[in-house]
């Protein structure tokens, strides 16, 4: 075996970790160290530097609870969350783009009725989406579930409420005719939690903590693909500078302004100025369900 010098390292430790049965797991490690070998040569790191990043990770370990996961929000500001994101979901064109899910998505939302309100007396303006979900072909998809979440008009979720009933989500279930209609209040931007080790991160930098307003959906039918999105508030100040990178042009959507005493599309008249947005969520086929229909 060859000496161990700066240069002969990575390929003495290479052939080390072939000794892996698991076939992906193998490929996965590969590259793992050739990659990480070569960032340590790129940036000459130093025995400090290389301790400052092993106490930052065991520092952001020890931050993550059931609640709170800050690996993944490193994940999301690197700009990996959403490569992964954008890897596994290569939809046909003109479905509806998919995005980050992020963390504080909550699972079992209350079942509403068409129309119905999800924010119950949350603070924010009346803010009403509508229009249909589709299949790629235009035919509308009846039954499809609708599972929103989102911050009030102050900028928090359910994870950052004292509350105990559910706040600011639910589901709606499609008509035969694949319309839909929520009633909710706009969102606004709002900064994810800077009080830990990635907002310590950050803070050595100039980029924005800021995301754009946005309203999230997952958006199931049976035979189609899971579509996991958002969608966003055209002419918000963070649209093109989103720290998580989630913000894809054909989810920007106008937040359109009816003053009070309108008529809403679920029927009722509204006593204050309100938002409408409409937005036709457009799904893929399922991979399954096309393998299975040859
Ligand atoms: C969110 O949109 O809820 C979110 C996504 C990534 C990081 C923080 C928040
Ligand atoms: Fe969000």
């Amino acid at each position: 075996m060859p000496y161990v010098t700066e240069h002969s390292l990575t390929d003495i430790v290479r052939p080390r970790w072939t000794e892996i049965p698991d076939p992906r797991l193998r490929e996965v490690m590969q590259s793992l160290i050739k990659h990480l070998h070569a960032f340590v040569r790129d940036v000459e790191l130093t025995e400090a530097e290389w301790f400052t990043a092993i106490d930052f990770l065991t520092r952001t370990g020890k931050m993550c609870t059931d609640k709170r996961q800050e690996f993944i929000l490193a994940s999301d500001v690197l700009g990996v969350s959403m490569l992964v994101d954008t890897l596994n979901h290569r939809l046909a064109t003109g479905a509806t783009p998919t995005t980050v899910e992020g963390p504080f998505h909550v699972p079992d939302a209350p079942e509403l009725a068409n129309g119905a309100d999800m924010a119950k007396g949350a603070p924010g303006i009346p803010c009403f989406v509508t229009g249909k979900v589709r299949g790629l072909d235009g035919a509308p998809v009846g039954g499809a579930v609708l599972d929103l979440w989102q911050t009030d008009g102050e900028g928090f979720y359910e994870a950052q409420r004292d509350v105990t009933e559910p706040w600011m989500r639910g589901l709606y279930r499609t008509q035969p005719d694949g319309s839909y209609v929520v009633r909710t209040v706009a969102p606004i931007a709002y900064t994810i939690p800077m009080d830990g080790t990635i907002g310590e991160l950050m803070r050595h930098t100039d980029i924005s903590h800021m995301r754009p307003a946005h309203i999230h959906f997952c958006v199931t039918a049976p035979g189609y693909h899971r579509l996991v999105t958002h969608l966003f508030q055209r002419g918000d100040e963070f649209i093109d500078t989103d720290v998580v990178y989630g913000v894809k042009e054909p989810l920007i959507v106008d937040f359109q302004k009816r003053p009070a005493g309108s008529k809403a599309p679920n029927g009722e008249t509204v006593d204050t100025d309100f938002y409408v947005v409409n937005y036709d969520f457009i799904l893929d086929q399922a991979v399954e369900t096309a393998i299975a229909a040859e």
